[in-house]
């Protein structure tokens, strides 16, 4: 196989393949967010970015669905699989592959990944005894279960007993090997804590697992049995590698992995991390093929501290919260609020407070109260100087030299959390430093260089913050940029603007001078708490 050539500029990603039982609930969306982040992030630095998701449509839980609404499966699932697409674009996720599981390349791509692994004599007939979880689609551990054999992550479906012949994949035979695959690279598994979990589980022995099921007609049979068919989750971790075929190229594993193959990041829920951390790199390892180079578990959202759930009747409509709220305050909340690997709470009160707190009050009221001064006291134009006349001690010019490496660091340690408090300090810090020097009692006083000097840092300063905050908020960032006079638009990076400026931008001192300034207006209206909520 062809080896990825040239990894340092290009950067390719997942998020996991969606299960299309329902529309996307907020869980998908969180995931599907932080990736979109991270791609706008490597785009920003100049690298091409290839950013894949899609939707899982085998198996029984989705055979099921369609089952009880009287319909096709396939129809349930082009109608589903479009609620995803959606979704995506409300919340501006600028994806580059969308594959759904259920395309007649991906058909050709699993029976070949089967048979390579079948030549390995890693597929063997055994008989199948244990407790399924079809919400999981996944058989259970006693020790998963609770006492009535309802399943620890969906504790309103029983488990099933299943007593049938299946085909097996040899995961034993790849104890040592996955062992030491961790041993040598102890970032293939982010954050730290999931991945001591994933290592003390891989310690305890391997198991070989079934990979075919019977009685069930939704999924891709097996080639020479087709009574069985084959496992959705062997079926669905390859969807990450027909997703890399371009549109016209024949369905070989070979084209599919020649360019962007190994994916640099796999996303994934902390509840799905053995199938990506474990299983996935041993069925790789199987045909002999490279590995991806990270897995990142990600936690759990629950809603007013509670773990949500339709029966709980508590989930939260994505669909609804962009609408009510925008789509950069959806993705502003989750990725400040929340760090990345940790699970992380959802209260309207809360969202609401934050969202005003930084982006109406902090960000929305600086540009706001900056451009008006500027607009009093520099004639509409941004200062006529550059950073080099800003003196070495101004606390903005501190702080903002040192933002955007800063930054960059938390971005590429999927630090969102980090990155957004790092920019938020020298937000704070500009509206401390106008009203510490009070530009106002300067321009009264005909301090005219002092009141540029303090306009010029701050409006820089807000411009980097925009700069910097735009992976995940573009919107606003466009907003500020335009305000501010430029023509960049953080959501078209196929002129290459953004990129080509990057090394300029990202670095604090780089306003123009004297640039025209653009209609201003609120970036963020403050939000109010609806009604029924009384916190
Ligand atoms: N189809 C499989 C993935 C196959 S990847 C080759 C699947 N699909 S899923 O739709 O059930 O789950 C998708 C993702 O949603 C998982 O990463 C899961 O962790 C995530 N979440 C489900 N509930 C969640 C929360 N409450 N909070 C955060 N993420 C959650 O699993």
């Amino acid at each position: 196989m062809t080896e990825n050539k040239d990894n340092n500029r290009k950067f390719s990603l997942t998020t996991p393949l969606y299960y299309v039982n329902d529309k996307p609930h907020i869980g998908s969306a969180y995931t599907t967010i932080a990736a979109d982040v991270i791609a706008r992030f490597k785009k920003l630095q100049g690298l091409e970015v290839l950013l894949i998701t899609g939707t899982d449509e085998h198996g029984q839980k989705i055979q099921r669905t369609a089952e009880s609404k009287n319909i096709d499966p396939q129809l349930h699932c082009d109608r589903t699989a479009s609620t995803f697409t959606d979704l995506w674009q409300k919340l501006n996720i600028q994806y580059d592959r969308f594959i759904r599981t259920t395309a007649t390349n991906h058909e050709k791509i699993v029976k070949e990944f089967f048979a390579r692994v079948q030549a390995k004599q890693d597929i063997y007939l055994d008989r199948q005894q244990g407790w399924y979880c079809v919400s999981c689609e996944e058989f259970k551990e006693e020790r998963e279960l609770n006492e009535d054999k309802f399943c620890l992550i969906h504790t309103n479906k029983k488990a099933e007993w299943r007593d049938e012949e299946n085909y097996f994949f040899r995961l034993s035979k790849y104890q040592q090997q996955i062992e030491d695959l961790y041993a040598k690279n102890p970032n293939f598994i982010q954050p730290e804590t999931r991945r001591n979990e994933v290592l003390n589980f891989v310690k305890s022995g391997l198991k070989d697992f079934s990979i075919s099921r019977v009685n069930l007609e939704w999924g891709f049979g097996i080639p020479e049995d087709p009574t069985h068919t084959i496992y959705v989750w062997f079926d669905a971790l390859l969807g990450y590698v027909t997703a890399l075929l371009e549109p016209e190229q024949e369905p070989t594993l070979e084209n599919a992995l020649s360019k962007w193959w190994p994916v640099n990041v796999h996303l994934v829920g902390k509840d799905i991390l053995r199938f990506h951390a474990i299983y996935w790199p041993a069925m790789l390892l199987s045909a002999e093929l490279p590995l991806p180079e990270k897995i990142f578990g990600h936690g759990f959202l629950t809603k007013d501290g509670q773990k949500m759930g339709k029966s709980l009747g508590n989930t939260i409509d994505p669909f609804d919260l962009v609408d009510r709220y925008s789509a950069d305050a959806v993705r502003y909340y989750f990725i400040k609020e929340i760090e990345f690997g940790r699970d992380g709470d959802f209260r309207e009160t809360r969202f609401i407070n934050v969202l005003n707190a930084d982006l109406a009050n902090d960000l929305g009221n600086l540009l706001n109260r900056t451009l008006g001064m500027i607009k009093k006291y520099c004639q509409g134009s941004l200062p006529k100087m550059t950073a080099a006349e800003v003196p070495q001690d101004n606390p903005l010019k501190t702080i903002g030299s040192e933002l955007g490496d800063r930054a960059a660091a938390a971005y590429d340690n999927l630090r969102f959390d980090l990155a957004c408090e790092a920019v938020f300090a020298l937000i704070r810090a500009s509206n401390k430093f106008i009203d510490d020097s009070a530009p106002w009692s300067l321009y009264k006083q005909k301090k005219q260089t002092e009141v540029e000097t303090v306009l010029y840092s701050v409006s820089e300063s807000i411009r980097l913050s925009a700069y910097l905050l735009s992976p995940i908020v573009p919107d606003l960032s466009n907003d500020i940029y335009q305000q501010l006079g430029f023509g960049i638009d953080f959501n078209d990076f196929s002129k290459g603007d953004c990129a080509s400026v990057y090394q300029h931008h990202s670095q604090w001192g780089k306003l123009p001078a004297n640039q025209n300034l653009g209609k201003s207006k609120p970036i963020f209206s403050r939000l109010e708490l609806p009604e029924e909520i009384t916190e």
